[in-house]
């Protein structure tokens, strides 16, 4: 890889995460690495010539609570530096200015004036004073601020309530800005970052999904050679990019295995053979498991108990597949690679700092320690991507924006949305219902933005409620079941919204499912936020 690059050190901010995404659109390659690296990690880090500039990230704490610094090599290097909030002030203090606590808390919007006329802040600005005064429209989250300069640096922007809101070293061209220019509330923001990693660190915008296909197909030739690789195909985002990416380098020396377990949504199983098996021409092995799992879950009601039957089953059909591939048949040579669509987030939190507490939710289908236990090597071509731009990756190979741009699906399937007791009938009757209310979804265009309204929501989908309720249909009286719609809308599935979906489309949806799905008489909408309630009902 010839990108020149970025390094970012994480101080364990929330919204670190964000400050890569912002750098990666502006096309620039970038790595989110822990603050406590070592000064030779760092010069190992540099010493390809490729590494442009370092950006030192905000934290959840305070400069006083933690001691969390830099690495020193990070200001030997002659690279630009930019800190950010906790950034700024812990280059502060390391290159000799001052920092104070404070008992109070600046947190939210700001107007922050622009000064000393830096090469960083040069022409950017939201509006213009009536005294002439540069101002920007910011995001401020901090106790602690900057009370004195530290030798070499001049002031780069102010607040009345936070003197040192900026601050440059043009020489070493070191700057620090108090508010966050990653988030989308700092409307210049953006502007900002691009400002600093294409013109002050000089790096070329090279980093371009269609471009890096020729790439990652080159690497994994060279990783894989005749090799044979198997991957577990889920009908997800990541292991059909995955898959996708790895058929272009390697074509019949992968083998895909798709496990059905009778908890997929309607047509789901046909759709993922037609795509890779049909249209791409992969090798895949499909797995109807439905019977297995079905009968496992029978008379189990617990969510959780649930949970650990999928999974568990999931891992043991996967491994018997794998082992049949694994071993020299007529077929096969015998594979010695697993696949994984394995994506950056996951890397990243993975590696995170001592001091950090990620959260992480685990899918089943991350099937950890299994590439041990079958004696295989990992092969994990998405590892340096966000999931932004895998989509993107998997549009330029050619998967359907449709199956691209899908809400995310959780592993255990429709088993944590039939509520209690999962029966084939429920299941059954739930994949109908749940396939008019995306049909309808994706079919109503919000006339405003004039997207649909499956792309206006982050996640859809129908509840099966095991209860009866009485209805009336014609002459007669009828006693059925009663599905929960539900649609969020979230940046990072943590905290959710309920969507404001309009009543036409709900009546629409409602009189769909009721006249056409035989067995369900009611439907209702799910009008909780997360927290305190989840995404999911189980
Ligand atoms: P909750 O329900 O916790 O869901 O608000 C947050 C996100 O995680 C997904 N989810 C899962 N994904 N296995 C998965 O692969 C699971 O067991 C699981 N549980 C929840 C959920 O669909 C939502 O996107």
């Amino acid at each position: 890889m010839q990108h020149d690059k970025i390094l970012i050190l994480d101080f364990g901010s929330q919204v670190t995460q964000l400050i890569a995404r912002r750098i990666r659109e502006a096309h620039v390659y970038c790595e989110v690495h822990p603050c406590d690296v070592s000064s030779d990690w760092v010069r190992g880090f540099a010493a390809d010539g490729r590494l442009k500039g370092v950006v030192l990230s905000g934290s959840h704490a305070s400069v006083y609570e933690v001691d969390d610094k830099a690495p020193e090599a990070v200001y030997e290097l002659g690279v630009p530096v930019l800190g950010i909030c906790y950034g700024m002030q812990t280059m502060a203090q390391q290159l000799g200015g001052k920092v104070e606590g404070s008992h109070t808390r600046e947190f939210g919007y700001a107007e922050v004036r622009a000064r000393g006329h830096t090469a960083l802040l040069k022409d950017i600005a939201d509006f213009t004073t009536p005294e002439g005064h540069g101002m920007l429209k910011v995001w401020m989250s901090h106790g602690d601020k900057v009370t004195e300069l530290p030798p070499g640096f001049k002031l780069m922007a102010s607040t009345p309530s936070c003197p040192i809101a900026g601050m440059a070293d043009e020489a070493r061209r070191f700057y620090g800005v108090q508010f966050h220019p990653e988030v989308t509330h700092t409307v210049q923001g953006r502007a900002l970052l691009e400002r600093f990693v294409l013109e002050i660190c000089g790096t070329s915008p090279d980093w371009v999904m269609r471009d890096h296909i020729a790439e990652a197909v080159e690497k994994i030739r060279e990783q894989v050679g005749d090799e044979e690789v198997i991957l577990g195909l889920s009908g997800g985002v990541d292991s059909s990019v995955a898959a996708a990416l790895i058929h272009r380098a390697i074509g019949d020396q992968l083998t895909c295995v798709f496990v059905d377990h009778g908890l997929l949504r309607l047509n789901e199983g046909d759709m993922v053979m037609e795509m890779f098996a049909g249209k791409l021409h992969a090798k895949v092995v499909r797995v109807d498991a439905s019977e297995l799992f079905l009968g496992e879950l029978a008379g189990v009601s617990d969510p959780e108990q649930k949970r650990k039957i999928i999974g568990r089953l999931f891992v043991d059909v996967f491994k018997a597949e794998a082992a049949k591939l694994t071993s020299s048949g007529a077929s096969t040579k015998g594979a010695k690679w697993l696949a994984q669509g394995t994506i950056y987030p996951d890397v990243i939190e993975s590696g995170g700092a001592k001091s950090k507490k990620a959260v992480t939710i685990k899918s089943h289908h991350n099937v950890g320690g299994l590439p041990e236990q079958l004696g295989l090597k990992l092969l994990e071509p998405l590892r340096d991507l966000f999931k932004d731009e895998v989509r993107e990756l998997g549009v330029a190979l050619g998967l359907p924006h449709d199956m691209v741009y899908r809400h995310p699906f959780p592993g255990p399937g429709l088993g944590v949305r039939i509520l209690g007791e999962v029966k084939k009938d429920y299941a059954d009757l739930l994949r109908r219902a749940d396939a008019i209310f995306i049909e309808e979804l994706r079919s109503t265009i919000e006339p405003h933005s004039g997207k649909s309204w499956y792309d206006l929501t982050s996640q859809a989908f129908t509840v099966f409620l095991p209860v009866k309720s009485v209805g009336v249909m014609g002459d007669g009286r009828t006693y059925d079941y009663v599905v929960a719609l539900r649609a969020v809308q979230t940046s990072d599935f943590m905290t959710a919204d309920w969507a404001e979906l309009p009543y036409s489309l709900l009546k629409r949806v409602s009189g769909r499912i009721i006249n056409e799905v035989r067995g369900i008489n009611r439907v209702t909408y799910d009008v909780s936020s997360k927290p305190p309630a989840t995404i999911e009902w189980e």
